[in-house]
């Protein structure tokens, strides 16, 4: 078997050194490593990822070190230390504000259109490339055979700088967001947008979740370099499976029983359910409001409905963020100081990292609202059906990369109109109850059938195809 070289920003734990001196360890936050982790089961695994805490930079002293998966599955972790400006003009002005506003459609929330973009690109993202560049190679080098799978829109340059050195290693690069049309480049310096589109083409193979973003990616390599043909060569879609059993082992552990129970003693009748970070592009503010709306329609509802918004704090170093998150708090407050009362709080909304409070409420909701802006793929709307208990309806964005493959057993909705994500989920609470069991069957069916085996073995496939056509 081929031994890989995961590469992403955020490694699959974090690492911190509790109060007692002890080194603890912690689940990354977000979609992609929880899509990567099963890699680490099936394939010879080493995972590069960025340093965060002084704890990982210490383990990035060191070199790798031996790690064990959630069900003991060994790999190899090796963390790359940042000098720390860098890292921050990387994080907190290129990758999250930037190229995340660019990919996701909102730019208009770039608060700072005074800032040195192309510095804090020379001096961070470069820079920050550069390094993981550097490990990957030194990893080569034990390895030369290594499959390289870069993630995300961290990593856009790194395989430019690797091919450089080595030109026959075999280079993936997987992008696990939406990726826009040549228009919407265009707001970036013209200089930055080629540097991404070059960094992409220096792979074997690029993957997609989506064939929508494929699209709109051979088409910004043909409008920006005149390379459509090459993009469309080396492009493929495979979106990421869910771990089904890992995700049902989690659902039926003594932690997640637990928080079950509380949330069931506690729960309205009707469970409305959302799950996200506290990031603009999940909408969480258009969801309160047509939360809202609907309590102003149907009077009946009130006292027997309770919105649970269950929202992990992210990256809350950057202002656009910190901004989302007190306009979300502010929607929530507005809407129960509407129509609450009397012990009844419609939006209960929690911001906190509560992985078994999540996966306890999707054993519980009624109605789950996945409203984003726009997602490369969107996995809670993939896994809470999974192990719901209650037949619960999916209320999808069809801006979602989930429609894609799962859009047809949910009701739809535009993310940007309120009034009509009102409209479904009032739609959702009156479907009846063999409709509401078809529809989350349907879910279950094309969710398991696509197994994370699969996915790898697809990723490792394109790769093998394209580097051998070159070599
Ligand atoms: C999304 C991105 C990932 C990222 C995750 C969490 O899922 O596609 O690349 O790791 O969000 O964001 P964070 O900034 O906390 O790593």
């Amino acid at each position: 078997m081929r031994p890989l070289l995961v590469v992403s920003n955020r490694a699959p734990v974090g690492v911190d050194v509790d109060a007692d001196g002890n080194r603890a360890t912690r689940r990354g936050a977000g979609g992609l490593v929880s899509a990567l982790r099963p890699l680490i089961r099936d394939h010879a695994v080493t995972w590069v990822a960025s340093a965060t805490t002084d704890a990982e930079r210490a383990l990035a002293a060191a070199g790798s070190v031996d790690q064990q998966g959630e069900d003991g599955s060994p790999y190899r972790l090796r963390f790359v230390a940042h000098d720390l400006e860098a890292y921050r003009l990387f994080y907190e002005v290129v990758a999250n504000p930037a190229l995340w506003f660019v990919q996701h459609g909102l730019w208009r929330l770039k608060h700072d259109p005074e800032a040195d973009l192309a510095g804090a690109w020379r001096d961070g993202y470069t820079t920050v490339n550069a390094a993981f560049a550097a490990a990957v190679l030194q990893e080569l080098e034990q390895a030369p055979d290594a499959g390289v799978l870069f993630q995300d829109y961290h990593l856009y340059e790194a395989p430019a700088m690797v091919r450089e050195e080595r030109p026959e290693a075999r280079l993936a690069h997987f992008v696990h967001i939406p990726w826009p049309g040549p228009g919407e480049w265009s707001v970036l310096p013209r200089a930055l947008s080629v540097r991404v589109h070059e960094g992409l083409l220096a792979c074997d193979s690029v993957g997609f979740h989506t064939e929508r973003w494929r699209r709109a990616f051979v088409e910004s390599c043909a409008v920006l370099l005149g390379r459509g043909d090459e993009a469309a060569a080396c492009s493929h879609v495979n979106p990421v499976a869910v771990d089904a059993s890992g995700l049902e082992a989690v659902a039926g552990s003594a932690a997640v029983k637990e928080r079950e129970a509380d949330l069931v003693a506690a729960r309205p009748e009707i469970l409305v359910l959302r799950v996200d970070r506290t990031d603009p592009s999940k909408n969480a503010v258009a969801g309160f409001a047509a939360f809202g709306h609907l309590l102003g329609r149907r009077p009946d509802l009130h006292g027997r409905i309770g919105m649970l918004a269950l929202l992990d704090p992210s990256r809350q170093a950057i202002p656009e963020y910190v901004r989302y998150r007190e306009a979300l708090e502010h929607e929530a407050r507005r809407v129960n100081a509407s129509f609450g009362g009397a012990g009844w709080v419609p939006i209960d909304l929690r911001v906190r990292d509560d992985f078994p409070g999540s996966v306890a409420a999707y054993r519980q909701y009624d109605v789950l609202l996945v409203n984003p802006l726009r997602d490369g793929l969107n996995l809670v709307a993939m896994e809470a059906p999974l192990v719901n208990a209650r037949n619960g309806v999916l209320v999808l964005s069809r801006e979602a990369g989930a429609w894609e493959e799962i859009g047809r057993w949910a009701l739809a909705v535009d993310p940007s109109d309120v009034a009509g994500t009102a409209d479904a989920l009032e739609q959702a609470l009156a479907l009846a109850p063999a409709e509401r069991r078809r529809r989350i069957e349907g879910i279950r069916r094309r969710v398991r059938a696509h197994d994370t085996r699969a996915w790898a073995a697809a990723e490792v496939a394109a790769l093998d195809a394209r580097s051998t056509m070159r070599s």
